[in-house]
């Protein structure tokens, strides 16, 4: 099977009529349809992506409304002539990327650091002298938001070409109220302008800004007294709870109806925010209705896994330096951990997180990218499970699944995204590969041919066709 030729994307088949409701688009002939049915995964299940070969998927509106063998899919699905039909030609179908973890939301760009790095400067000592995050927040202080929401949206371009149909994103280039709020309204704006699902994370505590580091107190303060209330979902939005919060931002709502954030995430470091100070501020962030995530043991073990369990986290991320003991303790507390091997790659001499131990620790191990313009520029999902594979020896099924439902579960979305099932959003990509496996084999270069969102094509053939 020739899995490059370019197939015709709307083919001529025409099943029998079916005494079934016509559905709007059918995916058939796919050589492995990866659906991920069932829920997020742990343990030994990890590796169960749930594949039906030759298989086809239907949709109405969005949703996927039948899922099974190509030949069950043309017996019992009825077609009109307003049904797309795409012919997948052998080539695998698995559920759109889900990217629990970025800060995309930026101005300017360390290249220079980077020189720097390769030079032997480590991340820390680079931080130290008033480079890191303090210069993207210089550059995105001085940017207008109007500048942030079109830098943002030709990244998400970037993101859907890769394969990502929803994804995490993180303020903190702001560390002011004003700045903050700049950053989280250019963040609902994209998710306004844009068709991936964007989830907005408050965090105002990724780095104390300058005009704070002699009170550092006082900017702990300032975030639990002025910033969280702002970033905050109104009190209407609030009453209606966590799961109709989600449902808004990442829904069909008015721009000024979505929520400004769904997470309060902390920088919980040596030389940033203390445990005491991250506790603090996450627990206050529960009293105005934000979910709980930390940035734990990135660059040392300060006890972050721990504090993410004790607090209700929905997810703890980074983990390279986490301890067994609060790995246990995220595994009890049903923490997701988040693994971002992009940022121990571009780091470089640092560990990888010990994904093989969180596995067999029973944790819900995710992948994500952690897009940003210090730590880790890269944000294709398919290069990340490459180095979930090479460097922390997760099986590609397993780095599958971790990209997937398991990432949706570090954001709240696994009822809705993550997975091919009936009643769930019609988010997936078609590989140009036969197979799931190919992802990392191929290094994660060349395998996204087309994106589908919500039933709309996105990209067709590695060609965006809208946003
Ligand atoms: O996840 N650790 C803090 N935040 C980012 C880095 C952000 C930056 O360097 O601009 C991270 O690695
Ligand atoms: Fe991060």
């Amino acid at each position: 099977m020739d899995v490059s030729a370019q197939p015709e994307l709307v083919s001529e088949v025409r099943p029998p009529e079916a005494p079934n409701p016509e559905v709007d688009l059918l995916v058939i002939n796919a050589g492995e349809l990866v659906t991920m049915a069932g829920g997020p995964r742990k343990g030994a299940r990890l590796r169960d992506v749930g594949a039906v070969p030759n298989g086809a998927l239907a949709a109405h509106q969005g949703m996927i409304v039948d899922v099974g063998t190509t030949e069950e899919l043309l017996a019992r699905v009825q077609t009109g002539p307003s049904t797309r039909i795409i012919d997948a030609r052998g080539r695998a179908v698995i559920p759109g990327f889900v990217d629990p973890h970025t800060h995309l939301c930026f101005a300017g760009d360390r290249a220079d650091e980077f020189a720097m790095r390769l030079q032997g400067a480590t991340y820390a000592e680079i931080a130290r002298a008033g480079g890191g995050i303090q210069a993207t927040v210089r550059a995105t202080r001085e940017a207008a938001c109007s500048d942030l929401v079109e830098l943002g949206l030709k990244r998400l371009d970037l993101l859907a070409l890769a394969g990502t149909t929803t994804v995490e994103i993180k303020s903190g280039y702001g560390l002011t109220a004003v700045d903050e709020v700049k950053q989280l309204t250019a963040i609902r704006e994209m998710a306004a302008r844009h068709h991936l699902d964007i989830v907005p994370t408050f965090m105002g505590a990724h780095e104390f800004p300058p005009e704070y580091r002699q009170d550092r107190e006082a900017y702990v303060d300032l975030i639990c007294e002025e910033m969280l209330p702002l970033a905050a979902p109104t009190p209407e939005q609030a009453d209606a709870g966590l799961i109709s919060l989600l449902e808004r931002a990442v829904g069909h709502m008015l721009p000024h109806e979505r929520p400004l954030a769904i997470f309060c995430d902390v920088f919980a470091e040596a030389g940033v925010f203390t445990a005491e100070q991250s506790r603090r501020i996450l627990q206050a962030a529960k009293r105005v209705g934000l979910r709980p995530k930390v940035h734990a043991d990135e660059l040392s073990d300060l006890g972050g896994a721990s504090l993410a369990a004790e607090v209700g986290a929905i997810s703890a991320d980074h983990l390279l330096f986490a301890s067994e003991r609060g790995l246990a303790a995220m595994a009890k507390a049903g923490t997701v951990a988040v693994c971002l091997p992009g940022t121990a790659f571009s780091l470089m001499d640092v560990p990888y997180a010990n994904a093989r131990r969180m596995i067999e620790l029973g944790c819900t191990v995710a992948l994500g990218s952690d897009f940003n313009p210090g730590s880790c520029p890269a944000y294709a999902m398919p290069f990340i499970i490459t180095l979930a594979c090479m460097h922390m020896r997760m099986d590609p099924s397993e780095a599958l699944a971790a990209a997937t439902i398991n990432a949706a579960a570090a954001i709240g979305l696994e009822g809705r995204v993550g997975s091919l099932e009936i009643g769930k959003q019609a988010d997936f990509v078609i590989l140009d590969v036969p197979g799931h496996q190919h992802i990392p084999y191929r290094m994660g270069q060349g395998v996204v041919a087309c994106v589908i969102k919500r039933g709309r094509l996105l990209v067709e053939e590695g060609r965006l066709l809208r946003r």
